[in-house]
């Protein structure tokens, strides 16, 4: 959000843009159109038409100051992967992990449910800037949308304004995003809280223009089309196209405390508490540590004249899962949520404050919950969706980083890739080189959680925590990261964690949130050269000496022996399920995965049944 265009008059002659807008309206026969500046004073606009609408809850002002609350309607909670389509000229380009239509038939689908979409509400256009307005690593894009939470939301995730226009001038290319909660509003008729079109919903992505077109939803990732459609899913058919990644990573500073800092990217599914890894406090002993925040979900990265890789995080605000978070997994977010906040299907408590599972123990007595009623303790049903968000500037962010808007994005020293493994996969392990490391990245797996998708406990192959994501062919993907490597002078190493590795008993066996600075450590001290190593059959990995344990000492050298070993016939199973995701994608596989794969194979080998960093001496 920025004000310093707001007594300009929106105004751009930008013809490629001036027409697209005509050709909408034509089609989608708003009462009106609106262009959006930015500014302060629209944004308290469109609260306060949110609030007269019923959509929004002014909370309590002493509470939680300029913060608002809504639920949505139960049919449009999430993003909804089974209607997000990949419409590439050729299906293979799309592949085997998108859902794909032919182009021309699917424009001819949605224009008939396009046509007269917007009757009766207003048509908002929305200029926005993915990255700091005017950075060479930023993109331009436009949204087209009947809502005025999408308005708001937007302010918050993106740089929206009137420089954008003046950036994009007479003929920049930008990104069309169209947007449409796909519920015409009858004359006289009053609307519903929470507009959607609860039967019919369509996530639309035009690879080759770069467009984009959203029916049907007003929630989160479907329709604020700057997050994963624009900065996802386009962008990563632009990284291919141009020679860059776009990246579902949070981006992170470590300093130590001789006040060397090192930047990280890291990519986890979705529900792997990637927000509190960004966000991360470490513990007293390591107070001289200091973790700052670039981004918590999206990264662009691309090669500098020096060889090094620069990243800049495209949004300017935080999408953030609200369950769970609490004082003590995210001191650093429950302090930026404290006020200029808008919550999605969290629960409000009658002093009008929002309430989730895991932010106290005990739940507020008379709470509401997201269904938008009093919450009944017999109903066995949780106060705030498992999906429920927060969405809030990144600039209220205590551990911003002070360079997350530094126009030529943050050098990145490592990436780190993990899942959520209850068995198998080690606490962290480096690949030995760019190769390996993407292979590890390309077949990582995270277990569903019944929040994310119904069925518990399975693992779901998730590359790159791309699966969603990937604009084009996956496998095509993977052949880009492989040949972007080559290209690097000194490609950065390539890591992977798992922090849900549980014990005998069920219990997750490492504690996680800001004892993972322990494992950072290791990671940046084996990037500068300055950590040894052992060798493991799938990589290498810290001994229990290469960690600092200060201020651990409850984890005793058996604990982590026990986190770190290596389960010879789980690991068969875990490379013949690889085996599983590629012959998916065997047309365009890279040819160096079948090698990669028989030689991890050919080192788990062994009669012994376990790899241990102590092996028992006979
Ligand atoms: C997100 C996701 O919302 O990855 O960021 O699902
Ligand atoms: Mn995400």
């Amino acid at each position: 959000m920025f004000e310093a265009t707001k007594a300009k008059i929106m105004k751009t002659n930008n013809a490629a843009l001036l027409q697209w807008i005509d050709e909408v309206k034509t089609l989608v026969k708003p009462d009106q159109v609106k262009w959006c500046d930015g500014s302060k004073a629209e944004y308290d606009e469109m609260c306060n038409l949110l609030v007269q609408k019923g959509t929004f809850i002014k909370l309590n002002e002493q509470k939680r100051p300029n913060s608002f609350a809504c639920f949505s309607d139960p049919s449009d909670v999430a993003r909804v992967e089974d209607r997000t389509f990949i419409c590439s000229r050729k299906k293979e380009n799309a592949g085997p992990t998108n859902n794909w239509m032919d182009p021309v038939i699917m424009k001819a689908e949605l224009n008939k449910v396009m046509d007269g979409a917007m009757k009766g509400r207003t048509m908002y256009v929305i200029p926005f800037s993915m990255g700091p307005v005017g950075s060479p690593m930023s993109q331009i894009g436009v949204e087209i949308t009947d809502s005025e939470y999408v308005v708001v939301n937007m302010h918050i995730m993106t740089r929206v304004g009137t420089l954008v226009l003046e950036i994009l001038g007479d003929d920049g290319n930008f990104v069309k995003c169209l947007h449409t909660v796909g519920a015409p509003l009858q004359a006289g008729k009053q609307d519903v809280k929470w507009p959607c079109n609860p039967t019919l919903k369509y996530i639309v992505h035009y690879p080759e223009e770069k467009s984009i077109v959203s029916y049907g939803s007003g929630y989160g990732g479907n329709a604020l089309l700057g997050k994963k459609c624009f900065a996802l899913r386009i962008a990563s058919n632009m990284a291919q196209e141009e020679g860059w990644l776009a990246e579902h990573m949070l981006i992170m500073g470590v300093e130590s405390p001789e006040k060397e800092k090192t930047y990280l990217a890291a990519a986890f599914p979705s529900a792997c508490g990637k927000t509190n890894f960004a966000m991360l406090i470490p513990p007293k002993e390591f107070s001289d540590w200091k973790i700052t925040t670039v981004g918590d979900d999206i990264a662009w990265i691309k090669p500098g004249k020096d060889g090094q890789l620069y990243a800049i995080n495209p949004e300017a605000g935080y999408f953030g899962v609200a369950p769970g978070t609490n004082e003590k997994t995210n001191p650093n977010a429950i302090k930026t949520i404290a006020k200029n906040t808008i919550f999605t299907n969290v629960g409000v408590t009658p002093d009008g404050d929002v309430w989730w599972e895991g932010l106290s123990k005990e739940v507020p007595k008379d709470i509401i919950d997201w269904s938008g009623k009093k919450w009944d303790p017999a109903s066995g049903k949780p106060v705030a969706h498992a999906n429920s968000r927060f969405t809030v500037a990144a600039s209220q962010n205590p551990s911003l980083d002070p360079d997350w808007e530094n126009p030529n994005g943050v050098p990145i020293a490592a990436f780190i890739f993990g899942g959520r493994r209850s068995t198998t996969v080690p606490l962290v392990y480096q690949s030995i080189n760019w190769a390996y490391g993407v292979y590890a990245a390309s077949t990582m797996g995270s277990e569903t959680t019944a929040a994310a998708f119904g069925e518990q406990g399975k693992v779901r192959r998730d590359p790159f925590a791309m699966l969603p994501f990937c604009g084009y062919h996956i496998a095509d993907y993977f052949n880009h990261w492989l040949q972007f490597g080559r290209d690097l002078p000194s490609p950065p190493r390539i890591f992977n964690v798992n922090w849900f590795r549980k014990d005998e008993q069920g219990n997750f066996a490492w504690p996680g949130f800001g004892d993972n600075i322990r494992i950072l450590k290791w990671i940046i001290q084996r990037v500068k050269g300055r950590a040894s190593a052992v060798e493991s059959p799938i990589g290498w990995m810290p001994h229990y000496e290469d960690i600092d344990w200060n201020g651990l000492d409850s984890f005793t050298k058996k604990d982590f022996d026990k986190l770190m070993t290596i389960d010879r016939e789980a690991w068969k199973q875990e490379l013949l399920s690889h085996a599983e995701l590629f012959e998916r994608m065997y047309d365009k596989l890279p040819k160096e995965y079948i090698f990669m794969r028989e030689l991890m194979l050919s080192s788990l080998w062994r009669s012994a049944a376990q790899w241990k960093l102590e092996p028992e001496t006979v």
